[in-house]
């Protein structure tokens, strides 16, 4: 077997990873699995749990043909395909993803001016919460384009609901198409308008099943999606499986420059509101998230989505507002 890192789509691809943490070594993890990178740096503010982190990763690379390597120092990013960040304080059983945001946001502010200045051209994937205000953070911090600043935003949420959709009509989650929009939080917004299995809408493809819509039940599919995190950061402490495999799904069409539409946080103007990130889907390639086709909603999920817009440009407003008084 070779040492030699394979490139990935016929060019070597560097990702960096900061914060080596639950999340970034689960996504370096997957990202190895996948091979779509030739090199991976781990960037931690614990240098010595990320050494332990990469040695270990390393052993697995060596059945995946990539380089694993710590750095000290933001010069790694050069030449990086794309940065993910997932550093940052993790939600406590109780918390909201919004309780973290005064911390999150001082990282960002140290961290990702740095990044900017070596990785200019890098398109940034945004993993810490709460998602949608660090997303819009990480778009005025580097200067980048809005293309370029991602959060993997209500993708986690929308994989959780057409898993829960799936799990009720008996069908492989794969078939059925359902997005949640908005705020990767407790104001997500799940499309029930738009959502179909072989191509049939809900409704119809019940009617042709024979069996009743049963509205109590979709609620209670969209209440378990929203939940999901709660409940598993009540039994478990955190969650990393499910967003590492959704970040690699990020990172893919990027590398490969595909085209796919994924649902994403990015930075915009929604129902009237922003600038703000929140989620819809976008097209990703390898010039980052592009939103060309507006989704067509009804105007109870334009409301819906307008509300959810408020609340995290609230967030934003006051959280600068705080950092600007501290400052002075
Ligand atoms: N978007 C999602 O779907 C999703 C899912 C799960 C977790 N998260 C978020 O991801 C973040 C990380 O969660 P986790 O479980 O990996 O937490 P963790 O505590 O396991 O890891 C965080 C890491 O960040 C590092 N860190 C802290 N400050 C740093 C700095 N200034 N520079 C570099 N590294 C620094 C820490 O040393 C630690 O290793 C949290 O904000 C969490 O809420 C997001």
């Amino acid at each position: 077997m070779s040492h030699e890192p394979s490139p990935a789509n016929g060019k070597s691809i560097k990702v960096v990873i900061v914060g080596a943490g639950s999340v970034g070594v689960t996504t370096a993890y997957a990202l190895l699995l996948s091979g779509l990178a030739s090199e991976l740096v781990l960037i931690d503010i614990d240098e010595n749990r990320a050494r332990g982190e990469a040695t270990d990763l390393s052993h697995a690379a060596h059945f995946a043909h990539a380089r694993v390597r710590v750095a000290s120092d933001y010069a790694a990013c050069e030449g990086a395909t794309a940065v993910i960040i997932t550093a940052g304080v993790n939600q406590k059983p109780g918390q909201t993803r919004m309780d973290l945001v005064k911390t999150n946001y001082g990282l960002f502010e140290a961290v990702v001016p740095q990044i900017a200045k070596h990785a200019p051209d890098t398109i940034l994937i945004v993993a810490t919460n709460p998602v949608d205000v660090l997303t819009h953070a990480a778009y005025e911090l580097s200067g980048f384009p809005k293309e370029r600043v991602i959060g993997s935003g209500t993708a986690m949420d929308t994989t959780r609901f057409r898993h829960e959709l799936g799990l009720y009509y008996g069908v492989n989650p794969r078939n059925v198409h359902a997005v949640i929009i908005g705020e990767h939080g407790d104001s997500q917004l799940p499309v029930w308008s738009l959502a179909s299995i072989a191509g049939m809408r809900l409704r119809d493809y019940c009617v042709q099943a024979g069996r009743e819509y049963d509205e109590k039940a979709m609620d209670d599919v969209a209440r378990r999606t929203r939940g999901a995190a709660y409940e598993i950061i009540q039994r478990k402490g955190k969650t990393n499986y499910g967003v590492a495999s959704v970040l690699v799904s990020i990172l893919e069409p990027i590398v490969k420059d595909s085209d796919a539409i994924v649902t994403v946080s990015r930075v915009g103007m929604y129902e009237g509101v922003g600038p703000v990130a929140l989620s819809m889907p976008c097209k990703l390639n390898r010039e980052g998230a592009h939103q060309d086709v507006p989704l067509l909603l009804n105007e109870v999920e334009k409301e819906g989505l307008k509300t959810s817009a408020l609340g995290i440009r609230e967030v934003i407003l006051s959280v600068k507002k705080s950092d600007a008084e501290s400052q002075s």
